[in-house]
Parts: C-alpha cells; structure tokens; sequence
C-alpha cells in the first residue's frame, strides 16, 4: 500500500455519503468562491495523491465565518501546502489584516500562490519557511503584548499539536481562538486501530486521542469539538 496516497479516503465524518453530496450541493459549493475552487482544482490536478490535504469547503466557510464574527485582523496558520485555508483566511479578513502562514515547505504553497495572488490578498501574507516549532518560539519572543494574535489555524505535524498549543497559548490573546484541524481523523479515534490502512493513519490516530485526551483537561481554554470535515476543535483561550 502506498503510504503518500490519499486518493482512496474520504474526509468526511458523516456517516451517509449521500448525505454529504446533499449539504455539498445545496448551499457549501454554491457559496465556494470561485478562485477556492480553482486552486482545489489544480492542487487535485497537480498533486492527486494529497490532494485530500486540503480543508474541504464546508470548514473553509466555517472558518471564514468565525473569522469575520470575530472581526480578526491578526491570524496564524500552521501548516499551509497549498493554501486552501490560508486563501479563505485571506479573503475572509479586512485589508489591512495580517496572516502569518508557517509550513515546513514552500514547494506546495508555490501551487496555490497564484490564486491568492488573482485574489488581490497576497499583501495580507507573511510566509514563513520553517519547522514550526522553532518559528513560533521566534515569534513569542519576538512579539509585543499588544501585537497579539486573534486566531490560529493550526493543520501541520499531528504529532507536535500540543507543542504548537503551548506555543499559541503564548501568541493568541485571551479570548482570541485556536483551531485545531483533524481531531477526528477520520473517525478513526473512535475504533481499535486497522490492520489494512497505511501505517501512518494508525500513528497520527494515536497522536490525536493523546492530543485530544490533554486538551480536554486544559483549564485555559474553552472548546468545542466540532464534526465537520475532518473534526475541527474550537479552543478560546480564557487566560
Ligand atoms: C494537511 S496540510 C495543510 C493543509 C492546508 N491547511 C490547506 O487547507 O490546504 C499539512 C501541512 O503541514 C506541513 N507540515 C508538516 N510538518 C510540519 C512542521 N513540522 N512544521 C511546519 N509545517 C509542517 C506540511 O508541509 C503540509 O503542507
């Protein structure tokens, strides 16, 4: 089995495909900007087998949504490829907002760049080359107590989500939020590990219900467990 090939799973938590093709069709892609779906399009064409990588629609919306809500003008994300959800970040947030966008590659992003160039928002970008724990250590001591973040998106290594969590609880302002993508992965959290899947599902798996596990019991942050796409968690920072 080849462990780079997502093409054969399915990123949705709903037990009835045909019940996501229905939210799918009436109001998630009827509503998906235009330059969205042309760089899902050319991340499926250029790189099929990690295509799946990319936030769906519905949680692009979601985020977009919470963000404008929110009124956030200063944002992080952790783990960008090809920029689904920095684009919906981007478009979702005011002129003059900043997004400081950290993957360990800059290869992928290279893909979705011209979308959020043809989007006017490549100005609001700060793209930050590097492992991300080392660049959010840089940014902690770098950042001022009144340059803090309003929202983090985090979607990188699974392994290192806390981390990246003990990190952000230093980089997000008290009330800002922090997201968490895949913490349902798959829905595998709720089964006995499987025998015939890639070995890495059955690592990350263990990987999220320790992260799940601790976040749970963390009394700096409220959250909510959110089953949409993969299982999205919502935390609020409270001190
Ligand atoms: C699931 S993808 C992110 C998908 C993205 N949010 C989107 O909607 O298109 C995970 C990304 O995390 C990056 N990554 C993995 N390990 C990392 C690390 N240690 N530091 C920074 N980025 C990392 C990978 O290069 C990859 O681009």
């Amino acid at each position: 089995m080849d462990g780079n090939d997502l093409s054969n799973l399915e990123k949705c938590l709903l037990q009835s495909e045909a019940l996501h093709q229905y939210i799918l069709e009436t109001n998630v892609l009827p509503k998906e900007h235009e330059l969205l779906k042309k760089l899902r399009a050319e991340t499926k064409a250029r790189i099929p087998k990690r295509a799946l990588m990319n936030v769906p629609p519905e949680e692009g919306q979601l985020l977009s949504i919470i963000l404008k809500v929110m009124n956030a003008k200063r944002t992080i994300e952790v783990g960008v490829f090809t920029g689904y959800s920095l684009l919906a970040t981007a478009l979702a947030l005011p002129e003059d907002a900043k997004i400081t966008a950290i993957d360990i590659s800059r290869e992928c992003y290279e893909i979705g760049l011209p979308f959020i160039k043809e989007a006017g928002v490549e100005h609001k970008i700060d793209f930050i080359e590097s492992d991300a724990v080392p660049a959010l250590d840089k940014l902690v001591h770098e950042v001022r107590e009144d340059e803090l973040f309003d929202f983090a998106f985090v979607d990188a290594e699974k392994s290192s989500y806390w981390e990246y969590h003990e990190r952000l609880l230093k980089l997000v302002r008290v009330g800002g939020l922090i997201c968490y993508d895949n913490t349902l992965w798959l829905g595998t959290v709720a089964h006995p590990p499987q025998q015939d899947v890639p070995e890495f599902i059955n690592s990350v798996r263990e990987a999220v219900l320790k992260f799940n596990e601790k976040i749970a019991a963390d009394t700096r942050i409220e959250l909510s467990q959110v089953c949409i796409g993969d299982g999205l968690t919502i935390c609020r920072r409270v001190v």
